[in-house]
């Protein structure tokens, strides 16, 4: 789905259930409990369930999602909760990950998130803005049965490949454990070396 279509859907609220109805992913939860809170950086926030969740338990979370609308609900849940969320989204333009040399704050975030979105120029940046020490979770859907491969699905074992040389603290591939979602996905959590 391209951004337009993330922005018709986020303002027409017709799927209020799966966005901003849902429940934080459970890895992201099972995860951050077991951190000591710091930074974190969600990308491809959507509404903001896993950056509402961070903040809420003590973290100083930037979301980036590309969708304004996204944003916008994002800011007004925090603002209700009274939660300090930096949502950035200063326009379409800058907060589309897929630009080209997109720069995030490098060695910044213990915790970087990238859940259900998948851009695999991503993973290298996403990387760079972890802290050395920190963690990035990553859950992306993979294709299933005799499907190919697209930009929008990994094939099996291919998301491990972009951690080399990261301790893989959890690995899985399979139906998602996210109440929000049904297609396969693979999951990784990896902390960064500390040199
Ligand atoms: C399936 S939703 C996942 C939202 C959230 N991470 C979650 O788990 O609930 C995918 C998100 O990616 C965002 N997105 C899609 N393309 C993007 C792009 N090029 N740049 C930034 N965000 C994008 C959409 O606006 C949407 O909010």
């Amino acid at each position: 789905m391209d951004i337009r279509s993330w922005e018709e859907r986020y303002r027409s609220r017709d799927r209020k259930a799966e966005d901003v109805d849902a429940e934080p992913t459970p890895l992201l939860v099972g995860t951050a409990r077991n951190l000591n809170p710091g930074r974190a950086l969600d990308l491809a926030s959507g509404t903001g369930r896993n950056a509402l969740w961070l903040a809420r338990h003590g973290w100083q979370v930037t979301a980036i999602d590309g969708a304004h609308s996204a944003i916008e609900i994002l800011r007004d849940r925090a603002q209700r909760a009274k939660l300090a969320v930096e949502a950035e989204v200063q326009n379409l333009q800058s907060s589309d990950l897929q630009i080209p040399n997109l720069r995030l704050e490098t060695r910044a975030f213990d915790l970087v998130a990238i859940c259900y979105y998948l851009q695999r120029s991503l993973f290298a940046p996403a990387k760079e803005a972890v802290k050395p020490g920190g963690v990035l979770l990553a859950i992306v859907h993979t294709t299933e049965g005799d499907e190919k491969p697209t930009e929008s699905r990994l094939c099996p074992g291919e998301l491990r490949l972009y951690f080399q040389g990261w301790e893989i603290q959890h690995y899985y591939e399979g139906k998602p454990a996210d109440p929000a979602h049904k297609r396969a996905v693979a999951e990784i959590v990896a902390q960064r070396p500390t040199n």
